[in-house]
């Protein structure tokens, strides 16, 4: 089916989380579009019941589009840990808690890899996993996936980013997401290699993004 373009000059990014938030003005930064965050126009943030982060990110999407009449994005992402089959995946904002203690997430991962004696090398593996869904008030909508391979240390280390980023290193890479500056991830993450998509089919590729997110 034929994606349909973006053609407004308003959009609403469907978040309330301040680290996605910097990432998609950084992204949209060159859309030279208006962009209002879900926030500032006072939305009520919906409750994530979809099983997939695509079903998560549609909610949002659809919720804010509707309230706001205008085209909004949402993203749902989050970080799958392969010995602990997929966890905390859609959970990753869920386990850190009301108050967002990531912290005690991380080591959480930590516990629950220790307790299933995931000790080796291959227990180490992850990723970070991004949907984002484009809907407009009158209920089309676009999503586009991106992922991007790694590996959990710990002690976790750096300070940049937000959420798991300090426990993520990029396959390729000697350092954490959060040891790189946000231009660096920017280029290889999976909300870029996600956006990227969003970019190639809805915005028709007409603007830059990272160059290793745009091959992704
Ligand atoms: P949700 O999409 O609002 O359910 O939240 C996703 C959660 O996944 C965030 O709160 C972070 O904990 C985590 N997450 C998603 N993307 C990133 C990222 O780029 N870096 C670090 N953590 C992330």
């Amino acid at each position: 089916m034929a994606h349909r373009v973006f053609a407004g000059e308003r959009l609403v990014v469907a978040s309330h989380n301040r680290g996605k938030l910097r990432e998609i003005a950084a992204l949209t930064d060159s859309l030279g579009l208006v962009t209002l965050s879900a926030g500032e126009l006072g939305l009520p943030e919906p409750e994530e019941t979809g099983k997939t982060f695509a079903e998560n990110a549609l909610i949002k999407a659809h919720a804010a589009a509707k309230r706001a009449n205008l085209p909004a994005l949402g993203d749902d992402s989050g970080l799958a840990v392969e010995a602990l089959n997929g966890a905390p995946g859609i959970y990753s904002a869920r386990w850190a808690g009301p108050r967002k203690d990531f912290a005690g997430a991380m080591d959480k991962i930590e516990t629950m890899l220790a307790d299933r004696r995931a000790t080796g090398a291959r227990d180490r593996k992850a990723s970070f996993i991004c949907a984002l869904a484009l809907a407009w008030p009158d209920g089309h909508v676009e999503v586009f996936e991106g992922s991007v391979a790694g590996r959990l240390v710990y002690p976790w280390r750096g300070r940049q980013g937000f959420g798991y980023d300090p426990m993520f290193q990029p396959e390729g890479h000697a350092q954490t997401f959060a040891e790189m500056a946000p231009e660096e991830k920017h280029e290889i993450s999976h909300r870029a290699r996600a956006f990227a998509k969003l970019m190639r089919q809805v915005f028709q590729g007409s603007r830059d993004v990272g160059t290793q997110a745009r091959q992704a």
